[in-house]
């Protein structure tokens, strides 16, 4: 946390290669709750022929000396500040030892040494190595770590750190110690260490060429049994990055962690990853099938940083995407290959459209590869992550799979061992394919979600149809008027009886299949097909081949008629999407004109058809029934007015769920029979089908539905169902919603992890109370403000997944949210600065709403001490 001056600006355009390198360095970590001792002795020597200080990086450490080749140094001989430790007239070669000390115990930011549990473990990405020790804390200084740890033999017997244990043994007084070595280069925010009282689960891994890894999970003793799913996940991972890429790990051991606190879900520290628990236990009974997912995708997502991220890493924090935006998506390929595709491909795209969408159209706006920013922990954001992602993935749709892998091979071996950049990156690419990308380079530089809007021409007698699409992006804080972007554009054209016809562009003397990737480049471009016998139907923006909003002048029939025959499962879907978003605006329309709502035969015929149809799959069809959220309503349609749109949503969910109720009850039985849990894709569908039937049903609330709910809840084998059933109950007021939460909790109140779903359960629910409940929540003996998972599901759901109560008109809500924000800026900047952003968009909202918005903002503005975490995102906001 910074002080009350504005926090500076820090620029790409500014950089600088470091003055100095770190040939070894040596740690020694004295570990104490309370006062523990860091002496860091590295070799340093100058890159270049200039005189410059020495000047290191260093937060709320407290100094205790600082020796040159051994020679202590006076306190005239170097100056400290609140950030720095700065030292001049060095000599070409030396060897620099600093002696601090540091207290974990009180450090609740979650960021350097700090203890959960009663366990000391790190964070230090981004920038929590200068939290342990004065150094070079920036990502192109790497080097070669050595660790020894002494700590308390009977509170702390397992002592991890980086890389090979080398030596370990017992110091009389009580005390232990380990020593540890990394023989890879890296730099400092891949360091880790852990100290504990853990108990392991072991397995291996034998590698393509034949070595063998010993792979470790860490945690406490009562957790152990839930781990397996996760040990299965690495190696499905591991064998996976072997045969899709070539990747082979190339240390003997990989650990794992699981802590209970930590501000994100997981972090890639070299050979000793750290884990957040939620995305490590799992057991039928205690998680989702959603977790379960989960699990094996983020334990996937950090084991492919080893490659993407450790081995090449980024030159500067400017590059995160680098690292980012290829691992989300290496781990959504992971996820794509063992499970269903499309599936995968439409939740990636949902919450893409939900969060990324809506945080480029804020005040936050910001390219992949950002050109500034205040405080870095406010970067690591949907847009660096899962733009980036989509960014990676225009290459392989551009290049094609044996191009795009063509291009990593080429960055491997051009980049390991290096810190580099995106340009790095896409020459790669370009080279290793021998094509032109420098285009593509406007993805990186321009921040905002491009819009394109399409039209189509056909003509009878020359049997040619004609695809125009304009391109254009709204301005964004970095850039006023954008370049015209290199947009991958996959298209089909359907038949009157839904086939795809072949493509044949003009001047080809033959049709090339019949789905194809355009390469639109312009502001505005035409692409002509020939010998089309009949008017076609557009299918555009197949696969979701490039992050925009496409929009062409559908009606709803057509849309229906995509639903039903589209060959491309991602535009299949995305019809039902279209379809029942054009339908929320006509009816947000009529209740602004005081007309009578209704809904029209054929988008009823078109969800009964989807539901019925026995060649489609069912996690297809529940992705299908799932409209789009209220969320996404809000920013389609502006300003908005939250109040409005639940009342129509709910509106249209409840018509369907009358008019196909028995349908939903049919699909509903012939999936409820009671089996064993199993965690293959076929039977999560079968459960995510049989579930958002329930959903559906449940907006009946006759006594019939609340009974076959309460049912449910109560004879569950899994964590999906009961939960699934909750989450029905939990919107309808009566005596088996109150029993079924105390049940809950019972049951439950032992297992942190569950309790956080009960929390977030509440917080989310529809029903009038739900802000006087969450307030009596914070006050619950199982909440801690200081467990950032606590805070993410009470404070963090009702303010990002409730938008009818978080929006009330009154603004209880926003203040609600202001009031948690202060309090957590005090003790841990980056969750404080997560949960501060709802409010970041007050401009999309109707002006009462607006206006209470925008005085919270500056309620928190005006507050003394605020982080540059929090400070960052407020002054931007309401520039
Ligand atoms: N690199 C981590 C990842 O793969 C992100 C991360 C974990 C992180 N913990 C953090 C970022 C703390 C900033 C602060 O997603
Ligand atoms: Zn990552």
């Amino acid at each position: 946390m910074r002080t009350e001056q504005a926090p500076k600006t820090i620029y790409l355009k500014e950089y600088q290669a470091p003055d100095f390198a770190i040939e070894a360095f040596h740690l020694h970590f004295d570990l104490h709750e309370h006062n523990t001792q860091v002496t860091a002795t590295a070799q340093y020597s100058r890159t270049n022929n200039t005189q410059n200080d020495l000047v290191l990086n260093g937060e709320l450490l407290k100094l205790i000396s600082v020796s040159v080749n051994g020679q202590l140094l006076e306190a005239s001989q170097y100056t400290v500040d609140e950030e720095t430790l700065s030292i001049s007239n060095l000599p070409a070669q030396f060897e620099l030892t600093i002696v601090t000390q540091i207290d974990p115990k009180n450090n609740k930011a979650l960021e350097g040494l700090y203890q959960s549990s009663g366990n000391f473990c790190t964070q230090c990405e981004a920038q929590g190595f200068r939290k342990i020790t004065y150094y070079l804390d920036r990502p192109d200084v790497m080097t070669v770590f050595t660790t020894r740890l002494e700590a308390d033999q009977a509170k702390y017997p397992v002592l991890l750190s980086n890389g090979n244990l080398v030596e370990q043994g017992e110091l009389g007084n009580g005390r232990h110690f380990a020593v540890w070595h990394d023989p890879f280069r890296k730099p400092s925010y891949l360091f880790a260490l852990v100290a504990g009282n853990l108990q392991h689960v072991k397995d291996s891994f034998t590698t393509s060429s034949g070595r063998n890894v010993d792979l470790y999970i860490y945690t406490e003793a009562h957790n152990i049994d839930k781990c397996g799913h996760a040990m299965a996940s690495l190696k499905r991972a591991m064998k996976w990055d072997e045969e899709r890429f070539g990747l082979e790990y190339d240390l003997d051991i990989y650990m794992i962690v699981a802590v209970d606190d930590f501000n994100m879900g997981a972090m890639e520290n070299k050979g000793l990853n750290v884990f957040n628990s939620k995305l490590v236990f799992a057991s039928p009974e205690t998680a989702t099938d959603v977790d379960y997912l989960d699990i094996e995708a983020v334990i996937g997502h950090e084991y492919f940083h080893n490659w993407t991220g450790n081995r090449v890493t980024c030159r500067d924090w400017f590059q995160l995407s680098l690292k980012e935006g290829l691992t989300v998506f290496r781990d959504q390929e992971f996820t794509a290959d063992l499970h269903s595709r499309p599936v995968k491909r439409i939740e990636d795209v949902r919450g893409l459209r939900t969060f990324q969408f809506t945080e480029d159209a804020s005040p936050m706006a910001h390219p992949i590869r950002p050109a500034s920013y205040m405080e870095i922990n406010n970067f690591y954001t949907m847009t660096v992550y899962e733009k980036g992602a989509e960014v990676v993935r225009m290459y392989l749709t551009l290049l094609g799979r044996e191009g795009f892998r063509k291009g990593m091979d080429l960055y491997f071996k051009r980049h390991d061992g290096q810190a580099v950049t995106t340009e790095d990156f896409l020459a790669a690419m370009a080279d290793a394919n021998d094509v032109d990308l420098s285009q593509f380079q406007r993805w990186y530089d321009q921040a905002g979600t491009p819009v394109i809007e399409a039209s189509m021409d056909y003509d009878p007698k020359a049997k040619t149809c004609t695809l125009t699409f304009k391109q254009s992006c709204p301005p964004t804080p970095e850039t006023e008027h954008k370049q015209p972007y290199l947009i991958p554009l996959e298209i089909g054209l359907l038949d009157s009886q839904g086939r795809d016809l072949p493509l044949q562009l003009v001047g080809e003397d033959k049709a090339v299949g019949t789905t194809r990737v355009l390469r639109f480049t312009e502001a505005e471009q035409s692409f002509t097909f020939v010998n089309i016998a009949e008017k076609p139907l557009p299918s555009l923006l197949r696969n979701f081949s490039a992050p925009v909003k496409l929009s062409y002048p559908y009606s709803g029939e057509e849309l229906a008629f995509l639903m039903q025959h589209d060959s491309d499962a991602f535009n299949r879907w995305d019809a039902g999407q279209r379809l029942a978003m054009q339908t929320f605006k006509e009816l947000l329309e009529a209740k602004h004109h005081g007309l009578p709502f209704g809904l029209e035969h054929y988008m009823v015929h078109a969800f009964q058809t989807l539901l019925i149809d026995p060649a489609l799959d069912d996690a297809f069809k529940a992705e299908a029934l799932a409209l789009p959220s209220e969320t996404d309503i809000a920013e389609a349609v502006r300003p908005s007015d939250p109040q409005a749109i639940h009342e129509v949503r709910e509106f249209v969910l409840t018509h369907l769920a009358k008019a196909l109720r028995l349908d939903l009850e049919q699909v509903y039985s012939e999936r409820n029979t009671l089996t064993s849990y199993e965690i293959d894709s076929q039977s999560v569908g079968r459960r995510s089908l049989k579930n958002i039937a329930l959903s559906y049903l449940g907006r009946i609330q006759d006594e019939g539905i609340v009974a076959l709910v309460d049912e449910q809840y109560r004879h569950a084998n899994n964590m999906t169902d009961t939960l699934a059933a909750l989450s029905v109950l939990n919107h309808i007021e009566g005596e088996e919603r109150e029993l079924a939460i105390e049940d809950f909790y019972a049951r439950w109140k032992q297992n942190n992890l569950v309790l956080d779903k009960w929390f977030a359960l509440q917080a989310t629910s529809s029903l009038p109370d739900t802000l006087k409940r969450v307030e009596a929540l914070l006050n619950h003996e199982k909440f801690d403000i200081r467990n950032p998972n606590k805070v993410r599901a009470l404070i963090g759901a009702f303010a990002m997944r409730n938008p009818l109560h978080f929006h009330a008109f009154d603004g209880t809500g926003y203040e609600f949210l202001t009031r948690r924000v202060l309090e957590l800026n005090t003790f841990n900047p980056q969750i404080a600065s997560r949960m501060v952003r709802p409010l970041m968009n007050w401009r999309h909202y109707e002006p009462v709403r607006s206006g209470l918005m925008r005085a919270q903002l500056e309620r928190i503005q005006n507050t003394p001490n605020l982080s540059s975490d929090v400070s960052e995102i407020v002054t931007k906001s309401l520039v």
